[in-house]
Formats: C-alpha cells, sequence, structure tokens
C-alpha cells in the first residue's frame, strides 16, 4: 500500500513533468511561427512601400482622393443601381431612335465654297415667304447663312430643313433692337408685307422699316458690309407714270391706312442712300413688285392668295372694285434671281425687281379659277381705300445693269403655289382632326404621360 502510494506520487510527478515539458515547447513553437509571420508582413510591407516610392507622389495623391470620393455602398444598392442604369440606357436609346426617324438628317446638298469664297450672310426675315426661298438659295450655294427673324409672319417651318446644318443659324430676334454680328452681307427683308399684316400693328411697321433699317445699316457700317435693302413697288403709290420706273419720285398718301408701309419704305430707301453717302456704307436697293409662289401666307389678303384658297375650297372669288386695275405677278424664283444679281452688282441706285406681264385682276380671277376647276363663281365687291390701279415694273435698268429679267411663265408659277396651297389646306384639315383627337386623348392624360410616350 506504502509502495503503491509512492509509486503513484512519482507517476504523477512525472506527469506534471511531461505537461510542463509540452506547454513549454507549444509556447516556443508558437513564438516562432509568429516571428516568422510578422517576418513575412514586414517583408510584404517593405515591397509595397518599395513600389508606392516608383510612383508618381501626383498619382498618389489622385488615388486617395477618389478613394475618398466613393462613399460607402452596399453589394446591394449597387446591383440595383446597375440595373437602374441599364433601364434608363435602354429607354434612352428606344428615345433616340425615335427622335432620328423624325428629324431628317439629311440636308440637301450644299455646294462646298472655300474659305475665300465663302461668306457669311444675315438674312433678317429670313423664316418669311421671300426670305425662306433667298435662304435655300444662299445655302445651296454654299455660304453661311444666319436668318434673324421674331417670327410675326415668318414661320419656322418655312427654314427648318436647315435647322442643324452646320451653315446655318436661325435666331430669334426683333430688328428694332440692335444686332450684332460679324457678316459681310445682310439682306434685310424683315417687316411684313401684305396689307392686312402691316395695317394689323402700323406703328410696328414704321419702327420695323425705320429703326430697324437703322440697326442694319449701323451693323453694316460697322462690319464693313454690304446691306440689300429689300422695299417695294408701294413707294410709286398710286402711280401717275406708267409703267414705272425708277426715277418716278412716286404718288404716296402720307395719311391714309397704307403709309405706315409705303412710307416706311421710302424713309428705309432714304436712310440707305444717307449711310452711303454719309458713312461710306455699300447699299443696294431692290423695289419688288409683286410676288407670289409656295410659302406665301395663305390669309394675306392678297389678289393670288385670295383667289387660289377661295377656288380650292370652292368659294365666291371675290374682287374688290371693277376689276381692271392691273397687277404684274413675278414668280418668287425669279425674284430670288434678282436678288442675289442685285447684291452681286456694282449698281447703287434702286432696281425694279417685277415681271413687266400686266394683268387685270378679272384675268387673274378666271385664270386661278380653271387652274383649280370647281365650282366657284367671280364676284365683285366694293373698291378699297387707296388700292392702286395700275402696276407695272419698268425693268430695263434690271436688264441692263443685272442681266436680269424674269423667266417664270405665270402659269407655271400659278400651278406651283397652287400645290402648295393644296397641301397646306389637306395640312389644316389633318391638325383640325389632329387638335380633336388630342383634345379627346387629353381627359385621360397629363403631360407626363405624353412625355413618357415619346
Ligand atoms: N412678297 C411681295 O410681294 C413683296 C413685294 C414688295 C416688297 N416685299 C418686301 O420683301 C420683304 C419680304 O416680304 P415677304 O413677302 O417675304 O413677307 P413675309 O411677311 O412673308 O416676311 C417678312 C418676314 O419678316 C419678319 N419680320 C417682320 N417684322 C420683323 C421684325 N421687327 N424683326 C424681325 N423680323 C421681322 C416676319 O416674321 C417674316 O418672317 C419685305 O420687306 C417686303 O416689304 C415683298
Amino acid at each position: 500500500m506504502f509502495l503503491t502510494q509512492r509509486k503513484m506520487k512519482q507517476a504523477a510527478f512525472f506527469i506534471v513533468c511531461v505537461l510542463l515539458v509540452i506547454g513549454f515547447y507549444k509556447g516556443w513553437a508558437k513564438t516562432e511561427e509568429e516571428q516568422s509571420f510578422n517576418d513575412k508582413r514586414l517583408r510584404q510591407i517593405k515591397q509595397n512601400e518599395d513600389s508606392l516610392n516608383e510612383i508618381e507622389p501626383e498619382a498618389i495623391e489622385k488615388m486617395m482622393e477618389m478613394d475618398n470620393d466613393v462613399p460607402y455602398i452596399e453589394i446591394n444598392d449597387l446591383q440595383e443601381a446597375n440595373t437602374r442604369i441599364r433601364e434608363l440606357e435602354d429607354k434612352l436609346h428606344r428615345i433616340e431612335a425615335k427622335i432620328e426617324s423624325r428629324v431628317p438628317k439629311n440636308f440637301p446638298t450644299v455646294k462646298f465654297l472655300n474659305y475665300k469664297n465663302r461668306k457669311r450672310i444675315l438674312v433678317t426675315g429670313g423664316a418669311g415667304f421671300v426670305g425662306s426661298h433667298l435662304v435655300d438659295r444662299l445655302m445651296l450655294a454654299g455660304h453661311e447663312v444666319i436668318v434673324a427673324d421674331n417670327f410675326f409672319t415668318g414661320r419656322k417651318r418655312n427654314v427648318e430643313h436647315w435647322v442643324g446644318h452646320e451653315n446655318f443659324e436661325l435666331v430669334h430676334h426683333d430688328i428694332v433692337r440692335p444686332l450684332y454680328l460679324e457678316v459681310d452681307e445682310i439682306y434685310h427683308l424683315a417687316s411684313p408685307a401684305s396689307p392686312p399684316h402691316y395695317m394689323h400693328n402700323p406703328v410696328k411697321t414704321i419702327k420695323t422699316n425705320t429703326v430697324g433699317t437703322i440697326n442694319m445699316l449701323g451693323l453694316a457700317k460697322r462690319v464693313g458690309a454690304r446691306v440689300l435693302i429689300a422695299s417695294t413697288s408701294e413707294v410709286y403709290g398710286d402711280p401717275d407714270e406708267h409703267p414705272q420706273s425708277e426715277t418716278y419720285w412716286g404718288h404716296v398718301n402720307p395719311i391714309g391706312p397704307r403709309a405706315c408701309y409705303d412710307e416706311g419704305k421710302r424713309v428705309a430707301e432714304t436712310l440707305s442712300y444717307a449711310y452711303m453717302r454719309q458713312e461710306g456704307v455699300s447699299v443696294r436697293v431692290a423695289r419688288i413688285f409683286n410676288t407670289f409662289g409656295p410659302r406665301m401666307h395663305m390669309n394675306d389678303g392678297r389678289v393670288v392668295s385670295n383667289f387660289i384658297l377661295q377656288a380650292l375650297q370652292n368659294d365666291s372669288i371675290t374682287i374688290y372694285g371693277n376689276g381692271k386695275q392691273t397687277r404684274s405677278f413675278q414668280y418668287v424664283s425669279d425674284l430670288v434671281d434678282g436678288l442675289v444679281a442685285l447684291m452681286g452688282s456694282n449698281y447703287t441706285l434702286p432696281v425694279n425687281i417685277g415681271n413687266p406681264i400686266e394683268h387685270t385682276i378679272e384675268e387673274f380671277a378666271s385664270m386661278i379659277k380653271e387652274l383649280v376647276g370647281g365650282t366657284s363663281k367671280i364676284v365683285e365687291l366694293a373698291a378699297v381705300e387707296d388700292d392702286p390701279q395700275r402696276r407695272k415694273p419698268d425693268i430695263s435698268r434690271a436688264k441692263k445693269y443685272l442681266d436680269w429679267e424674269p423667266k417664270v411663265p405665270l402659269s407655271e408659277g400659278l400651278e406651283q403655289t397652287v400645290a402648295y396651297f393644296r397641301k397646306e389646306l389637306q395640312r389644316t384639315k389633318h391638325s383640325q382632326k389632329d387638335e380633336f383627337e388630342t383634345k379627346t386623348k387629353a381627359s385621360l392624360k397629363n403631360d407626363h404621360d405624353i412625355i413618357e410616350q415619346l
């Protein structure tokens, strides 16, 4: 028993010793492992430091900045954001495809002009009837064209086929206010031209033709541009001389309802020659006679548009007075030829640009009735105040100095114009239908839904 106890004590002592040895060994091994791990880390840090030293300090600063900008984002948020971005991109592609199909990207082919021959040309009133045809001509010839228009009687649609072209610019501007541009030539056409339009706001008509013309002449003086003033046969008033040559001084009622236009244009001419004499501005003055063609105003109250519209709608064709008063009408492309020729010439006195072939109003009514067909009747109404009785240009100056005379026969021009008016009437019918449909849909939709549908 005694022996057994001793042996047991010895065994316990032995076990304790073994445990101590194992514990000591484990501690020693761990320290070794940690030491080697730390060594490894130190080597890595050293390596990183070495490679950082090779990077430019600016690059390190940038990386740190970027790191600061990135907010802390959960993985789920990132996935959600990616999905949303993809959805928005798809939507954008669909909208782009739709816009591309609507906006024609194929502009008419324009001539290439080198910088010496290419001019920067301002056309005031370029969104109007005559102006838009002139813009077409100048653009096709390869020039840079700026249109300044307040859209009183002009329409963006008249020049929309050039919007986006690198040579074209459309500026919404009222020329009664100054305009600062760098240009080589100015075609100054801005002014209402038909009696209902220019009598609608007579004071504004006078301002446009006087203050507006001063602004254009001032601009021409500042930049050394040549300026062409669109004057009118109305400066002859109700003429005593027939046909009217440029030397005729006119017979204008200065206080009648048309005076705002007639006298406005007369002052515009006076201003032009004052700027020429006093300031050395290079001016050209075109006295334009009645002109017609596509893009003329449907409701401008002038003979051609009135008669065509009445005939197309089978309404009575109305003549004011006995129909014996005469008019001579030129087609718009002939006028544009004349304006461009005058601008390019060295001739500085006023030049009549019109078609000398004279027709009575009665004859016009019958020609249009025949061309359109239909069931319209020709009826006579009371004469209009200050309505000139005769109007026919003497174009010998234009022939001599510009080598210009009209080429398009009246019947051909009328055919083109009737075709244009027919299309416009159909458009009006469609837009009225569209308006009705839009109104019906409007009750169901708000603006956001409509835009979303695009
Ligand atoms: N069409 C003709 O038969 C005829 C005859 C004689 C003279 N003219 C002259 O030719 C020019 C063009 O006539 P049109 O038949 O094309 O007329 P239009 O009415 O179609 O065009 C005139 C343009 O001038 C713009 N305009 C008017 N006031 C303006 C202002 N204050 N600022 C900026 N823009 C303004 C209008 O918005 C329009 O685009 C006019 O000066 C007119 O007096 C025309």
